[in-house]
């Protein structure tokens, strides 16, 4: 045995200075969206949490579209050369760096007070589509100026009382949004039982039963108290309590007639979300709309509702080649959004992903989880033996 020299020690002990922000320490170590998941669950509040990471009823839609993806078997082909994989597209005709866009959350600031101010510049960065909610809690117009220059769509839900509808569409194309998305799914809000357990309501109040989980989250009260208070900044406006705002929000007397008068009213890029079936593609192609967003609302609206990856490859067939189909749900890997791909789907939208970097660690953890998505897709994609995202086919999965 002999001993060893310092100077060939120093050469292993790659000894880094430490990081005495145990926050920041858990982000840089994150190696999935579970990781980032459990931090964010470690720094919110439980209700706050729950809302987020919550679906309707027994949360069976969200978990069906999570074991398909689960189940999916990648069929490589080797000896191709991958040295140089490009995962950008388009969507709707502009280059994004992904095929993941961050879809549109509701109440976004009360997940972190950094809010779509972070989500959407994080986005803006790294050339991703974002969607702004009617449910937001930045405006579009503020939206516009702190995300300035980013591919920027706003979420639409058409209200019962028409008047902020066209209100909204006029500031919304003023403040010069390419795109509206228009949501489908929720002629009435879902059950979700983790809210009703939890006894969350929007503004969350300071109950008996909230005070110590509040307590055990000091930072995140401190951010609470010392920001703008939460706000619908949309619909700021119109009048009333959050409950009859609500109750206005969502028009239960939706049909097709009315996206054919929004296909009439709104001159930029239309698309549905929320589609649940061949023939409603089929309606809402015929009306008019760019693109489909195949979405159970994360499995926040019905549950048992139909898994957005099983109807893709109908809906693809079913609607034209020009009107483009996305899907959303349970997206937790870059391995998914290119299953998703490789059906035919232009691009997958996230809402929990980045709503968990977003509490796990503002912008930074925004940052995180498109680091980790990026890494992940073109790393997939090179061990997949694709170069670009135009030779994925449904050659390369299947489902076990
Ligand atoms: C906290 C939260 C709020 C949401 N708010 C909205 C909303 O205001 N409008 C909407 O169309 N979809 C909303 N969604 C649904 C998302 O846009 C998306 O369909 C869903 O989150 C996708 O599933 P995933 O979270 O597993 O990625 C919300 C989702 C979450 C998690």
């Amino acid at each position: 045995m002999r001993i060893p020299r310092w100077s060939e020690i120093r050469e292993l002990a790659q000894f880094e200075t430490p990081n005495l922000n145990s926050r920041e320490r858990a982000l840089a170590r994150a190696a999935s969206l579970s990781d980032i998941r459990a931090i964010a669950k470690r720094f919110t509040p439980r209700a706050v949490f729950d809302y987020t990471d919550g679906s309707a009823g027994e949360e069976l839609a969200l978990l069906r579209q999570r074991q398909l993806f689960r189940s999916v078997e990648f069929r490589p082909t080797a000896l191709v050369d991958v040295s140089n994989v490009d995962p950008s597209t388009t969507f709707l005709g502009t280059p994004v760096d992904l095929p993941i866009g961050f879809g549109p959350t509701g109440f976004t600031r009360m997940m972190h007070h950094a809010g779509e101010e972070a989500t959407a510049s994080v986005a803006r960065d790294n050339n991703l589509a974002f969607v702004l909610s009617t449910l937001g809690t930045t405006s579009p117009e503020d939206l516009q100026r702190v995300a300035a220059g980013g591919n920027n769509w706003f979420q639409l839900y058409i209200s019962k009382d028409r008047s902020i509808t066209h209100d909204l569409l006029d500031r919304v194309e003023s403040a010069g949004y390419s795109t509206i998305e228009l949501t489908i799914d929720t002629p009435v809000g879902g059950i979700r039982r983790r809210d009703i357990r939890n006894g969350l309501t929007v503004p969350p109040k300071l109950t008996v039963s909230t005070a110590l989980d509040m307590a055990l989250h000091p930072t995140w009260v401190w951010n609470a108290l010392t920001h703008e208070p939460l706000e619908f900044a949309s619909l700021k406006n119109s009048e009333g309590t959050v409950g009859e705002l609500l109750s206005r929000v969502f028009d239960a007397s939706l049909t097709i007639d009315d996206v054919s008068w929004l296909r009439d009213r709104w001159p930029g890029k239309l698309v549905a979300k929320g589609v649940q079936s061949v023939t409603t593609s089929k309606e809402l192609s015929a009306a008019g709309v760019d693109g489909i967003v195949l979405s159970n609302h994360g499995g926040r609206q019905l549950d048992r509702a139909p898994v957005p990856m099983e109807l893709l490859p109908d809906v693809v067939a079913a609607v034209p080649e020009d009107c483009e189909v996305y899907l959303d749900g349970g997206i937790t890997d870059g391995a998914d959004a290119l299953a998703a791909v490789a059906l035919g789907a232009r691009g997958v939208f996230v809402g929990r992903a980045h709503l968990y970097g977003l509490m796990a660690g503002g912008r930074s953890g925004v940052r995180k989880v498109v680091e980790l998505f990026r890494e992940q897709v073109t790393t997939q994609m090179a061990l997949l033996g694709v170069r670009t995202l135009a030779d994925l086919s449904p050659e390369h999965i299947r489902f076990r």
